[in-house]
């Protein structure tokens, strides 16, 4: 798998930083600062020449779309997806919430694209509206499937706050077959990553598990803090919280650890790959 350059995640976050700054501090579902996330994300995509279709989520809150890119190749009955939420809390621009989870999966989409390898399995990639109001944008999308479309669906990747400051190494599921090809990744790097307790049923993923679709992902870590045990293995500080700007206008550019961001963006492609591209030597989950 190629070795995503963490520099055009950064730059892609400082675009959806200056986003926010210009559309009142925030990037809240519904609001013009969502759109313009939306409308930045779906033009690079566009470029590099994939499928992209906006979802309007009429049981949401705020009226929002969500954003979906299929990567054209691969069995369109064996579809790997690979998700984030776009909108941040009112109160501040969302960086590390999620800009993190949905700028690595931007990077991931480009890369693929410019890659361009035999398919195994068709990819897509989504970004949802409506996270923050309830996990709303993605359960509209995975409620809306279909039984057919629902057992087409192989597994469901979920990217929440992957760049926190003092954050850990946090798998969804860590020993289910989903996660196999995410634990493999962080595990070659010596991570010792633990199960995401503190994020179980609170994401995108969840809205997948309840309509019976495998889940995993990474994640960083939120308000919850890191134990000292944590910060013997990982560094960081022992007793503060993983993500200190959780939810606050403070969750800017600066609130991100490029060195979490990058093994998480790698993590994806390692998985991207190891699930749905054509000869790689572990067979798919
Ligand atoms: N889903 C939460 C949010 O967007 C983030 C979160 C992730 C919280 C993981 C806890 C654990 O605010
Ligand atoms: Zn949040
Ligand atoms: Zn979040
Ligand atoms: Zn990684």
């Amino acid at each position: 798998a190629p070795d995503i350059a963490v520099a055009n995640v950064q730059a892609h976050l400082a675009q959806l930083g200056t986003i926010a700054s210009s559309n009142g501090g925030t990037r809240r579902s519904g609001t013009a600062g969502y759109t313009a996330s939306v409308a930045y994300i779906k033009g690079k995509l566009q470029a590099a020449g994939y499928t992209v279709a906006e979802q309007t989520c009429t049981s949401c809150t705020y009226r929002a779309n969500n954003l979906i890119a299929d990567w054209p190749g691969g069995p369109s009955d064996q579809i790997t997806m690979f998700g984030a939420h776009l909108d941040s809390v009112s109160a501040g621009p969302g960086i590390n919430d999620n800009g993190s989870g949905s700028a690595t999966l931007l990077e991931n989409a480009l890369v693929l694209a410019q890659q361009h390898p035999t398919m195994s399995r068709h990819v897509r990639f989504a970004w949802w509206a409506g996270e923050e109001q309830g996990l709303q944008g993605s359960a509209f999308y995975a409620n809306g499937l279909t039984s057919t479309q629902r057992s087409q669906i192989k597994a469901y990747y979920n990217f929440d706050m992957v760049g926190s400051i003092n954050g850990g190494y946090f798998i969804n599921h860590i020993t289910s077959a989903a996660a196999v090809p995410m634990k493999a990744y962080w595990d070659s790097l010596g991570l010792q990553p633990e199960e995401n307790t503190e994020g179980a049923g609170r994401s995108d993923d969840y809205s997948f598990e309840r309509v019976g679709i495998p889940t995993s992902g990474y994640a960083a870590g939120a308000s919850a803090r890191k134990t000292s045990a944590q910060a013997a293995k990982w560094g960081g500080t022992a007793n503060s919280a993983y993500d200190p700007c959780y939810h606050q206008a403070c969750d800017t550019t600066s609130n991100i650890s490029a060195t979490v961001l990058n093994r998480a963006a790698d993590g994806v492609a390692a998985t991207i790959w190891q699930t749905s591209v054509s000869g790689t030597t572990t067979p798919p989950p």
